[in-house]
């Protein structure tokens, strides 16, 4: 099955925008990378920042012992000034004035800094201090570019955590082919589920340690279809969320995300016992089993799917997936 390109944007050129992104020259990257660090600090808004959440749930789940600190805010923790980190800037543009000034506070701080974006000011504030940039390709938006944003960030994260290099170059891969494949089953399993998320706020539930997949998917509806989402985490919504389904809402829709990665552990239990659970309570589940043979893989693939259909609803309900009129409109308030 093909993608017809005007439809789903950028998507039907994810595999090869990641594998163009993931064989950028990184040598200059290299030089500048300290040989050790106490941890990973990725600082990014939106688009740019859901890297830092996939990237924190990926490296969690395949057991990487250091922490890794997501920041979408306008200043670093405290902390990190007086840590070994190595913190990576995100910004598709280059312009968005919490990523720039996280940047500047590592220079003022003397922390090991990576910029990586299309250009913008983050480009000449990482020339001016001889910091290393990467330059990516350009997509239709930042959200568009994911696979752009994300597949540097992990080489990166590769060159500076050696025992993880070959590891993650072999996840990435099958993550692209997991992309590719999203895509199919999207097309033949999941495309009429659009229809019954026109005008609705979806919960989705989802295991915490995959939180991004729910993260994302959030803000691509809400920047795509212009629509809300509530992201429920599990365990954490069994104590909360969960409670509403007493009643009934005719403008709610449900999902459920399962994962391969997942199952054998606790939270397989989880699932089960909020699948089991809802549908006592008259719950029509969407169930989005998620594919692919490592985390990164399934985290693509629920990326992926979950994006296409957030695409399909902004058709469904009229308006212009790419328009983003009000975070433009915000942005002429904060930026600097
Ligand atoms: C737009 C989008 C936004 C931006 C965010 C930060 O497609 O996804 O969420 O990513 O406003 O801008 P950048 O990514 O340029 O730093």
């Amino acid at each position: 099955m093909t993608l017809r390109p005007e439809s789903y944007i950028d998507y039907p050129r994810w595999p090869q925008l990641a594998r163009e992104a993931y064989s950028l020259d990184l040598s200059h990257v290299q030089e500048k990378l300290p040989d050790k660090v106490d941890g990973i600090v990725i600082s990014g808004m939106g688009g740019s920042g859901i890297v830092g959440d996939i990237v924190r749930d990926y490296l969690s789940l395949i057991g990487y012992d250091k922490p890794i600190i997501v920041v979408k805010d306008l200043q670093l923790p405290k902390f990190v000034t007086s840590r070994n980190f190595l913190v990576i800037t995100i910004s598709y543009s280059g312009n968005t004035t919490e990523t720039i000034r996280c940047f500047e506070e590592c220079v003022k701080h003397n922390i090991p800094v990576v910029a990586i974006s299309t250009g913008g000011k983050l480009e000449e504030l990482a020339k001016q201090h001889n910091a290393p940039h990467v330059k990516i390709p350009k997509a239709t938006a930042p959200r568009y570019g994911l696979p752009c944003l994300l597949y540097p960030t992990l080489r990166i994260v590769g060159l500076v955590e050696k025992s993880l290099e070959s590891k993650i170059r072999e996840h990435a891969e099958s993550s692209i082919k997991a992309i590719e494949e999203a895509a199919e089953d999207y097309l033949t399993h999941f495309k009429d589920l659009s229809k019954r998320l026109v005008n609705k706020i979806v919960m989705i539930y989802i295991p915490q340690p995959l939180i991004s997949i729910g993260t994302r998917f959030k803000n691509d509806m809400n920047e795509n279809a212009k629509q809300p989402v509530v992201v429920c985490p599990l365990p954490e919504s069994e104590h909360n969320d969960i409670a509403i389904h007493v009643r009934k809402f005719d403008f709610l829709e449900v999902m459920l995300v399962r994962s391969k990665s997942l199952e054998g552990t606790e939270y397989e239990k989880h699932v089960n016992a909020v699948e089991q659970v809802l549908k006592q309570y008259g719950i029509d589940l969407h169930l989005i089993n998620l594919k692919g043979d490592n985390v990164l893989a399934e985290i693509m693939y629920g990326i992926t799917l979950l994006g296409m259909l957030t695409i399909d609803v902004a058709h469904l309900v009229g308006v212009d997936p790419v328009k983003i009129e009000v975070i433009d409109n915000i942005k002429k308030y904060v930026s600097k």
